[in-house]
């Protein structure tokens, strides 16, 4: 897949809403993350009785890839059962940051093929990264 492929990159996000487990908000959320090497990993929220512990469903997706191997993300997309443009909420813009670069595009699904696109760098500008501290995580 190409990164630019925003739209096959939603319908993977969207795959994932099903799985979605959300009793509390009934907010149904997907993601799917594009690696540098062109796999795609997905991810929906998993919400917990004491409605603090929710798991986003940016960090599911991202936390699949880390495991498989891949550190470096190519594209985000992220969706909603509402399609309402949903974009990842603070903390999972910082944990994306740390796999993906400024220029990575973030797709957020609107329906009917339409979307909203923003790079990370918009999202969360100036964070701090392994770069900010002088870390290679490959190193550690
Ligand atoms: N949610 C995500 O999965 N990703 C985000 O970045 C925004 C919020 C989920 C958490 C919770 O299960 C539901 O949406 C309502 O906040
Ligand atoms: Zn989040």
């Amino acid at each position: 897949m190409e990164p630019t492929d925003a739209a096959a990159l939603i319908e993977r996000a969207r795959e994932a809403l099903d799985a979605a487990y959300v009793p509390y908000s009934e907010y149904r959320v997907g993601a799917a993350v594009l690696t540098a090497d062109s796999e795609v990993f997905t991810g929906c929220n998993v919400e917990n009785a004491n409605y603090s512990n929710a798991l986003h469903a940016e960090e599911v997706a991202v936390g699949s890839a880390v495991r498989a191997g891949h550190r470096s993300i190519a594209a985000v997309a992220v969706t909603s059962g509402e399609r309402d443009g949903v974009t990842p909420c603070g903390m999972c813009r910082q944990t994306l940051a740390e796999f993906g670069d400024d220029d990575v595009p973030v797709y957020c699904d609107t329906g009917d093929g339409e979307y909203n696109e923003y790079t990370l760098g918009e999202l969360i500008p100036d964070t701090i990264t392994p770069g900010t501290l002088g870390i290679d995580p490959d190193d550690a």
